[in-house]
């Protein structure tokens, strides 16, 4: 996920990268040589969150294996994102163990498991996942489907909504307040914290907002602090007591460790469901037929929600580091290069899915790759997934006639594809 936002960074670096790469790899070594190009789809001159999904076509039958003018690498094929993800000699950091485009002090300070290799991710991960039970989850759902409904009560009478403001928001704020086991009523301050530090993550690409992203995530981590703290005296039921008491063969998470892991579970968390809340509902207006399937036959959203996922990824792109010259699709890739995995392209791939760009909610084929894989494979999926079929059933189950104003879209100034405004129309049900 955070390659969504390398990949914009990287494509500001000044860098003659793409020539020497194609000198030294693909050009020496056994296999095709590529020519670097966008080859339809530049992040930087086009317009990808409106309309992404011609331009990674275009990407992924032109040069499936593509080396970028910044002298990056993309992967837009099913299974060549399959075979970096999951079976390659690759992490997120590079051969000296630097996160690229970080300095070698900042990756060493950096404990979030996403960013982290083995051993180091494997143990912090095993550890934050016995706080992620399915109990722990099943517990927080009787949390926030009243407060969906709350919200839904509070807009049914108007036939207006912002899909963003008064859904698509409401559920991650709800499970995130229930995970950390605090008031409801602090949402509006968590989540601009929350949103804002995100920037953090995207140095190059958004450097006006760098100022406010370091108050906010300093904020932030005052608020976790403490509140881990008051966990530690007195231990609760949340997602975030689980977090502190974690202990696996007499280890435990560092408090640096433990608070960089929540932080991050917020950062990796809201916007990725936002998106994906408001995409799927962008999806139902734009196939009332589906909308309409869905309200008659229930038992279809857990289908629904995966070909959401599929369709219209909140994350579009995730990434790797090489450890070893690797080949795909027959052209090797040399160790350390960056190579990002175009989830949005293997979503629509037709050698894996029929009919891909049919939006088709009782779809059952192979898994999309929204969530990424391997050892990086998305930690909060379930959770993604618990909030989303809230949300789809709610809205199926009160309202008809939905109808999103395409026109009146605003993406959010994110570095992944999410909503920032949807006005939409409806009518209650009988
Ligand atoms: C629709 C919502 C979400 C999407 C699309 C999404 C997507 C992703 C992606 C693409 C990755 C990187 C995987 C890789 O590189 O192989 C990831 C990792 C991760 N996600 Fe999510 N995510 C979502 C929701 C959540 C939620 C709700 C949480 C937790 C509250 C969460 C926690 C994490 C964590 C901890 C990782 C890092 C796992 C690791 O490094 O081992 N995500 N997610």
């Amino acid at each position: 996920m955070i390659g969504a936002i390398d990949l914009v960074n990287s494509t500001t670096r000044n860098s003659n990268a793409a020539n020497s790469h194609r000198k030294d790899t693909a050009g020496d070594k056994p296999g095709r040589s590529v020519e670097p190009g966008w080859y339809g789809a530049d992040p930087l001159t086009m317009d990808l969150k409106s309309n992404p999904h011609d331009a990674y076509r275009q990407l992924r039958e032109q040069q499936p294996v593509n080396l970028t003018p910044a002298g990056d690498w993309r992967l837009s094929r099913y299974a060549d994102i399959q075979q970096l993800l999951k079976h390659s000699n690759s992490g997120v950091r590079d051969t000296r163990g630097r996160i690229p485009e970080e300095s070698q002090e900042d990756s060493d300070n950096s404990k979030f498991m996403l960013r982290l290799d083995p051993p180091d991710h494997d143990r912090i991960r095993n550890l934050v996942t016995k706080a992620f039970t399915p109990r722990a989850l099943a517990a927080m759902r009787p949390a926030i489907e009243p407060l969906v409904s709350g919200e839904l009560d509070r807009i049914s009478a108007c036939g207006t909504m912002d899909v963003v403001a008064d859904l698509a928001l409401t559920v991650p704020a709800a499970s995130m307040c229930a995970m950390l086991g605090v008031p409801f009523q602090d949402r509006h301050e968590l989540t601009e914290l929350v949103s804002l530090a995100t920037y953090r993550l995207a140095k190059l690409a958004i450097p006006d907002m760098q100022e406010q992203a370091d108050a906010a995530l300093f904020k932030l981590g005052s608020y976790m602090y403490a509140l881990i703290e008051e966990r530690r005296r007195r231990p609760t039921d949340d997602i975030l007591s689980l977090l502190v008491q974690a202990e696996e063969a007499g280890e435990r998470l560092s408090n640096d460790e433990l608070l960089q892991q929540s932080i991050g579970l917020l950062i990796a968390g809201l916007e990725t469901t936002i998106g994906l809340i408001a995409n799927g509902m962008l999806c139902f207006s734009r196939h009332p037929d589906q909308f309409e399937k869905l309200a008659a036959d229930p038992t279809l959203v857990h289908s629904a929600v995966e070909e959401c996922l599929r369709f219209e990824p909140s994350v579009p792109v995730t990434r790797r580091i090489l450890w070893e010259d690797t080949e795909f699709g027959g052209v090797t890739l040399p160790a350390d290069a960056i190579v990002y995995a175009v989830i949005i392209g293997a979503n629509r791939d037709p050698a894996v899915f029929s009919q891909p760009d049919r939006f088709d909610i009782a779809r059952n084929e192979a898994r999309h790759c929204s969530f990424g894989g391997g050892i990086h494979f998305c930690l909060g999926s379930h959770l993604a997934r618990m909030n989303a079929e809230i949300a789809f059933l709610a809205m199926a189950q009160r309202f008809r006639d939905f109808h999103a104003d395409d026109s009146q879209l605003q993406w959010a100034p994110s570095l992944f594809r999410i909503p920032g405004r949807l006005p939409a129309t409806f009518k209650c049900r009988a």
